[in-house]
């Protein structure tokens, strides 16, 4: 073993959020979600974070993808610090460097599948190359629902479609808030499957919150926020050890 040169490690840390705090409202009716949150995530790493309702996990993940402001603190993506960014540019920047998969898979009812998961692209002005559609549409196991709307496929092929959507422009961070939240065992495991082998062939980097130690075991490490700071990192999850972690959070 070599180990590892300092700045390789640095390049390798695709997004890094430093003190981040997260205020709501002001005076009396201030609600402060995010206390100093601090964390990196590196290329090719998938990482959960958990915690109980209301600790402040969507408000770090909607943070982290310039969706909220923050108070103070800083976010960096590649190089660039997003905090200080106007609206236009961070639209951009998620656009062209940020994949989005949520709970209600957000899908457009008048589209069919194949619009659907060409839409980012096209609205960034970029069409997609053909090989990498093929493969993402199979890996899926899509190519029978391409021409099909959201109506006509079940919630597991939906979120296939979501994640399809989001893998297309190959985005430096996919962000998944409860993606497996509306969804049956089955086809849960199959979305969380899809995600975790984006990021063993692709490197993909990948942030997901989540309520589930099923889905969380699927990620390379966990993230436990309570009450607005991270207070626990579970490395390598089992779902017996996010169990554990968990309980002993809620004391
Ligand atoms: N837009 C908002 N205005 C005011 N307070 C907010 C807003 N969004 C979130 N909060 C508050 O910030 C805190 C953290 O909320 P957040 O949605 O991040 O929690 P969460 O961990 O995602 O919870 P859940 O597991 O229920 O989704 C909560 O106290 C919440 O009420
Ligand atoms: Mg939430």
């Amino acid at each position: 073993m070599t180990g590892t040169p300092p700045d390789e490690h640095v390049r390798d840390q695709v997004m890094i959020a430093t003190a981040v705090m997260k205020a709501y409202g002001s005076g009396d009716g201030a609600v402060t979600a995010l206390r100093g949150v601090s964390a990196a995530f590196t290329r090719g790493q998938f990482t959960a974070i958990m915690g109980p309702s209301g600790s402040g996990k969507s408000t770090f993940l909607h943070c982290l993808a310039g969706l909220d402001t923050v108070t103070s603190g800083a976010v960096v993506i590649g190089a660039v610090d997003i905090t200080g960014l106007s609206r236009t540019r961070l639209t951009e920047l998620r656009r062209d460097r940020m994949g989005f998969v949520f709970q209600s898979f957000n899908l457009l009812p008048m589209l069919t599948a194949e619009e659907n998961i060409r839409l980012t692209g096209r609205l960034a002005g970029r069409r997609a190359d053909r090989q990498w559609f093929d493969t993402i549409v199979d890996v899926l196991g899509l190519r029978e629902r391409l021409d099909h709307r959201p109506a006509e496929m079940s919630g597991g092929q939906q979120q296939r479609v979501a994640v399809a959507r989001a893998l297309l422009t190959r985005p430096e961070v996919l962000f998944a808030d409860e993606p497996t939240g509306n969804l049956d065992s089955r086809s849960g495991a199959e979305v969380l499957g899809f995600l975790r082998a984006a990021v063993d062939s692709y490197q993909q980097t990948v942030i997901m919150v989540t309520h589930d130690p099923v889905a969380a075991a699927y990620a390379d490490r966990v993230l436990f926020l309570a009450d607005g700071t991270i207070v626990d990192e579970l490395a390598a999850p089992t779902i017996d050890a996010v169990h554990a972690r968990m309980r002993k959070m809620e004391g």
